[in-house]
């Protein structure tokens, strides 16, 4: 096994070629990040900035687990095939954002008191579906890797589908949170409908034969 060096992973760093449509989704997904850092230094996030930051980290993680899920229909049904290329990138940065969520509820809210959080999960049932979605996007975090993928093979594939599962109860815990207006939690479920149905092996046929001339050039252009 080589052994690891400073100089080789900068100089991996510096020959990895990113192609438009992945720089374009690297600086889309931290720019959540860095308006959240920027908010918090410039102390503008509300009178509650633990709240504003749970919410931002929230939002922020369920979105990108609706992204990482459309991902694959807009490659098989539109025909956009730079999608393909940034499944893995988009799926990290929603477990990222999920971990700064669960890190702000347990360590700034909380301070660890593991005491305190149990008598809290006890009470609250979407913070249980919460840490359930959590726990679950863990392993497709690990094993997201191309190691991970060659060693556990068709049932790599497998365990990634639970993603679906995770967006799931990601969507249950936050149409708990929510106690009057549900009309986020509920066009986040339309949208994981959807994209189930996308699934479907005769509706991807349907949209197959039927994908638009202007995707080739489109696909040209965010390849380079
Ligand atoms: C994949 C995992 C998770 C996702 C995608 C997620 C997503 C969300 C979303 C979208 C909200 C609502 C934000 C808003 O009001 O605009 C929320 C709120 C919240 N979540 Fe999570 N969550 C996850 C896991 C967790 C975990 C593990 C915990 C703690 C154990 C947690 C604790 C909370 C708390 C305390 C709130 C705020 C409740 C309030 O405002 O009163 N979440 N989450």
């Amino acid at each position: 096994m080589r052994a690891w060096t400073c100089a080789r992973t900068i100089r991996g760093l510096v020959t990895l070629r990113f192609n438009r449509f992945q720089i374009l989704t690297h600086l889309l997904c931290l720019l959540p990040f860095v308006w959240l850092v920027a908010g918090y230094a410039a102390d503008s996030l509300t009178a509650d900035p633990i709240q504003a930051v749970t919410q931002r980290t929230g939002q922020t993680a369920i979105r990108l687990l609706l992204i990482g899920l459309a991902l694959t229909p807009v490659n098989t049904v539109l025909g956009f095939k730079p999608a393909r290329q940034v499944k893995r990138a988009v799926g990290l940065y929603a477990f990222f954002y999920a971990l700064l969520h669960f890190l702000t509820f347990s360590v700034l809210d909380y301070g660890l008191w593991f005491y305190e959080i149990l008598r809290e999960m006890s009470e609250k049932r979407y913070l249980v579906v919460g840490l359930a979605a959590f726990l679950l996007l863990l392993p497709l975090a690990v094993t997201s890797t191309r190691g991970w993928k060659k060693r556990l093979g068709v049932w790599w594939k497998r365990i990634h589908r639970s993603a679906y599962v995770i967006t799931a109860l990601a969507i249950l815990h936050y149409l708990w949170v929510v106690k009057a207006d549900i009309r986020l939690p509920v066009v986040y479920a339309l949208i994981l409908l959807v994209l189930l149905i996308l699934r479907l092996p005769p509706v991807k046929q349907w949209f197959l034969v039927r994908q638009p001339a202007w995707i080739e050039p489109v696909n040209q252009f965010f390849s380079r």
